[in-house]
């Protein structure tokens, strides 16, 4: 198969879909890799690693779509990238189509083949491709609610392990899910005091047996958010329901209960965001105001730590591509179930539920697409 890897063009997104030990495994299968010039770079590949694992290097992102059969990249095609997409092209990346009703629409309209990371899907329902940046945010997010607790970055001016004599910071953090646990872990190692919550009760157990005394469970609703938000001094958003819009747990009257400086981070903003008041946010402009609490909402935290989570991504995603490219995405979708949940939007039809229900689109049930397809396709499928 033809493999592009175009150069990520969202704001401050350093990451790359695929890097040169993936390369090479992708050659050793016999397939070719066609990469844009310096879209390594900001991870630390240069082109000639690239090359020397047995890539291509094509100057323009023009090129590589025009060229590739599949593309493997990291974050949902923006605008500038819809009319490169052909008909019957395999996207596998992120897209979270559940908070881009424009984008699915471009997808629909491209007759694209969408294979999203985020909705590969085990049987024990744990989201193999999400969790590796699941981790990174999950780590990232305490880390930067220190930061913006710091006055100067209009915070409240708390130091969240405290010193000896002085009370460390509070910290909610909604949802005991990758995000949430990494979150916990990290705040109640800087010596914050933490409170985890959650609606799932055995998780709530999991996580009292192995998280350090510093940290408490407590369940989720919106009596125990309510009364939580007014002490806290960091609010960190991971709820996840998989395939739709996050719920609004902290609502907008919420705010004005809460001390002033005190930082929301809203890592489940890509998911719509579990408070109400939060908006996508960039890198570059990562904050802003409301109510005098600080709000830090950005979409794509792993992308300011692109070495790591490149690395992380790539040996979650790797495994999967290559059977894409060795058996096609139809036998690979219909010999794994976990392949065949990534499905979104295939050649003009949305198969994935919580995108359908989320735009209030037509739902095509994802085996009738594969079976019709399979039709023109049968002597691949024998084969593998
Ligand atoms: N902003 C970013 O850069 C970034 C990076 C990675 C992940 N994310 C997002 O972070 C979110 C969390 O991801 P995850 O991997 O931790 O998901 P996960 O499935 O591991 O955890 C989600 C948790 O939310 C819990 N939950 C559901 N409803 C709840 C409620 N009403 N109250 C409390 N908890 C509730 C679930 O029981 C589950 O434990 C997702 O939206 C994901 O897309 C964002």
């Amino acid at each position: 198969m033809l493999i592009g890897v175009p150069k990520e063009i969202k704001n401050n997104e350093n990451r790359v879909g695929l890097t040169p030990a993936g390369v090479s495994e992708f050659v050793k299968y016999g397939h070719e890799v066609y990469v844009q010039a310096t879209a390594g770079e900001g991870s630390g590949f240069a082109d000639a690693e690239y090359e020397q694992a047995g890539a291509t290097i094509l100057a323009t992102i023009e090129e590589v779509y025009e060229k590739a059969e599949m593309i493997v990249k990291v974050k949902e095609p923006i605008a500038q990238e819809y009319p490169l997409i052909k008909e019957n092209q395999l996207l596998f990346t992120y897209f979270h189509f559940a908070s881009g009703e424009e984008l699915t629409h471009a997808m629909i309209e491209r007759k694209a083949v969408c294979l999203a990371y985020e909705t590969v899907e085990l049987s024990n329902r744990a989201l193999p491709l999400l969790i590796p940046m699941s981790e990174v945010a999950g780590r990232m997010a305490p880390q930067e609610g220190a930061k913006y607790l710091e006055k100067p970055l209009k915070g409240r001016g708390i130091l969240l392990g405290g010193v000896p004599g002085v009370k460390p910071a509070e910290v909610l953090v909604l949802g005991a899910g990758i995000v949430g646990t990494q979150a916990a872990k990290i705040a109640a190692g800087l010596g914050a005091q933490v409170t985890v919550m959650d609606i799932n009760l055995n998780r709530l157990r999991e996580l009292d047996d192995f998280m350090p005394k510093n940290v408490t469970t407590q369940y989720s609703n919106e009596y125990n958010i309510r009364a939580a938000v007014k002490t806290a001094d960091l609010i960190i958003g991971a709820v996840l329901i998989p395939g739709a819009k996050a719920p609004h747990l902290i609502t907008r009257d919420m705010l004005k209960t809460m001390k002033p400086g005190t930082v929301l981070v809203d890592v489940a903003v890509d998911q719509g965001g579990c408070i109400e008041t939060c908006k996508p946010t960039t890198h570059e402009d990562p904050t802003y105001i409301i109510d005098d609490i600080v709000h830090y909402c950005v979409a794509n935290m792993p992308g300011a730590v692109p070495y790591t989570s490149t690395l992380a991504l790539t040996n979650a995603t790797l495994p999967y591509a290559l059977k894409l490219a060795s058996q096609g995405w139809r036998v690979a979708c219909l010999l794994n179930e976990d392949l065949r949940l990534g499905l979104n939007v295939v050649n003009g039809k949305v198969v994935y539920k919580g995108v359908a229900d989320a735009w209030g689109l037509e739902l095509t049930d994802v085996n009738q697409v594969l079976n019709e397809n399979t039709m023109f396709e049968e002597s691949t499928f024998m084969t593998v």
